[in-house]
């Protein structure tokens, strides 16, 4: 192994995913290939469509690919059994998703706090109060999502990705709905997160503002990564 591949904590090569429709085989990825290092900020653009969500949610290890492989921390979890992937996904991931999936009948601390349950890490409330706090949405903590505006519920659902501080957090479209303050905030903690603890980083984004904390820019089209 090279001193390179020490650090690689996502490597997917040759990915293939294809969605069998009544209409026919949609071959969204055709042979996409992606290392993301520990400390990097990869970001993936692409016009909607193109599969951004599908590369997030493989390597998240939600769905399969149709072929090619996935490592996640030197483990191939393309061929891993359900139970590993829920491993991976409990104990390496962290998920910031496009359509947020907050749970509704937890108010937002307890949203964010999930992100450590589920790793069954302990509950740093100071942490968690601090979070909402610089993301501006302490006075919410209380709330329940469907009393939230959309902004307030990606910031919330960003908490809950970055709180259990994963080996690979993978955001989609993190910022869509934010202001340009609420975006500065959220780009200065991913720097943050970089600096203390050094995960890889995937956004899928539109957003052009999150090119200045990205390493590298990738574009997203006909089912390959292009740098
Ligand atoms: N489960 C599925 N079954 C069938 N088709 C799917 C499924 N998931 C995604 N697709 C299709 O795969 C393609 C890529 O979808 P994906 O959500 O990855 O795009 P995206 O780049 O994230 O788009 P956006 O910018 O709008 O979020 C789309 O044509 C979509 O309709
Ligand atoms: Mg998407």
């Amino acid at each position: 192994m090279t001193n390179s591949q020490r650090h690689d904590v996502l490597r997917m090569s040759e990915l293939h995913k294809e969605f069998r429709e009544p209409a026919g085989v949609l071959h969204v990825l055709k042979g996409l290939s992606l290392t993301v290092q520990r400390g990097e900020i990869a970001m993936i653009m692409g016009p909607s469509g193109s599969g951004k969500t599908t590369v997030l949610q493989i390597a998240g290890c939600m769905i399969r690919a149709t072929r090619g492989s996935v490592q996640i921390a030197g483990n191939d979890v393309s061929r891993a059994s359900e139970r590993l992937r829920l491993e991976m996904r409990r104990n390496h991931i962290g998920f910031v998703f496009q359509s947020f999936h907050l749970v509704d009948a937890l108010s937002v601390y307890d949203n964010v706090a999930l992100g450590l349950r589920l790793r069954r890490h302990p509950i740093d409330r100071k942490r968690i109060l601090e979070m909402l706090e610089r993301l501006g949405i302490l006075s919410k903590a209380r709330k329940l999502p469907r009393d939230l505006s959309g902004g307030e519920k990606q910031r919330v659902a960003i908490a809950r990705g970055l709180v259990g501080e994963p080996d690979l957090l993978l955001a989609d479209e993190p910022t869509s709905q934010l202001d340009s303050h609420s975006a500065e905030v959220v780009m200065e903690l991913l720097r943050q997160a970089v600096r203390q603890y050094n995960p890889a980083v995937v956004l899928a984004t539109h957003d052009p503002r999150l090119s200045c904390i990205a390493d590298r820019q990738l574009r997203l089209q006909n089912g390959v990564c292009h740098a």
